[in-house]
């Protein structure tokens, strides 16, 4: 397949980070990579490691879901470590390096609050944060990205009516490598701005094609549903209900309703 040359011998020798993706685990199939990079976070991997699979078996998406992660994605897990007062831009951060990175191959994307990278209203890439905390401390964070490059997501009627692909929007599949390589410069570009959040935040809204939409979220349990009006200075959607009061939306998942155009 177009995109599974040596990936790790392809990205040492293009990739120009200080840190992000310079040590790299490539692995033709794991359960998780986030599993993998994990054990090495616990072995003391340095920030920027990255794991790549060419496939998963047990692929985690947020909120308890699976990711569907067949061979022709990129799934990889990077370890980070970032300080207690700037995790809460993570999903920026990564949502706005793989915006970046689509943009660079000549691919027009929208995110979705927080953290989904869209094209045309499908999926094209999820991101999964998790955190290892002891006593308040952060540990570490491992970022779990996957990008359907090139598969056929037709074929998965699991994910058929919402996901999309890379090669399904270009009409030729593409390298692996060349995306990875992307996406570890991009990410340690926005990654090594964080003293700058409200540079980050807006750029990340600016993109987002959640605002000005008709959403329903789950807020404490209970469901609402209003317009998108923004997302705050941490990272929160702002929605306006239809009683004009203002809920702020911290984590979850948000529906999107009437969608009215966009990436
Ligand atoms: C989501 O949209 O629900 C998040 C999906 C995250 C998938 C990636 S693929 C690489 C890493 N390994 C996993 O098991 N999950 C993440």
């Amino acid at each position: 397949m177009a995109g599974t040359p040596d990936i790790k011998a392809y990205l040492q020798d293009k990739l120009k980070t200080r840190f992000m993706g310079r040590e790299l685990k490539y692995l033709e199939t794991a359960a998780s990579t986030q599993d993998v990079a994990k054990e090495l976070a616990e072995q003391g991997a340095a920030e920027g490691t990255a794991v790549i699979a060419g496939q998963q078996r047990s692929g985690r998406g947020r909120m308890g879901r699976s990711w569907l992660s067949p061979a022709g994605g990129l799934a990889t897990s990077i370890i980070l470590r970032p300080s207690m007062a700037s995790v809460y831009l993570l999903p920026a951060i990564c949502s706005l390096a793989v915006y970046r990175t689509l943009g660079k191959l000549g691919i027009k994307a929208g995110i979705k609050w927080p953290n989904d990278v869209l094209i045309k209203g499908k999926k094209v890439c999820g991101i999964l944060i998790e955190h290892s905390l002891t006593a308040g401390e952060l540990r570490y964070s491992i970022v779990g990205i996957g990008i359907n490059v090139n598969f056929d997501t037709g074929s998965y009627p699991e994910i058929a009516d919402i996901a999309t692909s890379l090669s399904a929007q270009l009409g030729r599949e593409l390298s692996i490598a060349e995306v990875a390589l992307g996406l570890y410069t991009e990410l340690e570009a926005i990654y090594t701005r964080t003293g700058e959040p409200d540079r980050i935040i807006d750029e990340w809204s600016k993109h987002m094609v959640t605002i000005g939409q008709m959403v329903s979220a789950d807020f404490h349990g209970s469901r609402i549903d209003g317009r998108a009006e923004g997302v705050n200075r941490q990272g929160n959607l702002v929605v306006r209900l239809s009683d004009r009061s203002i809920k702020e939306i911290v984590a979850g998942d948000v529906t999107i309703r009437n969608r009215n155009g966009g990436a």
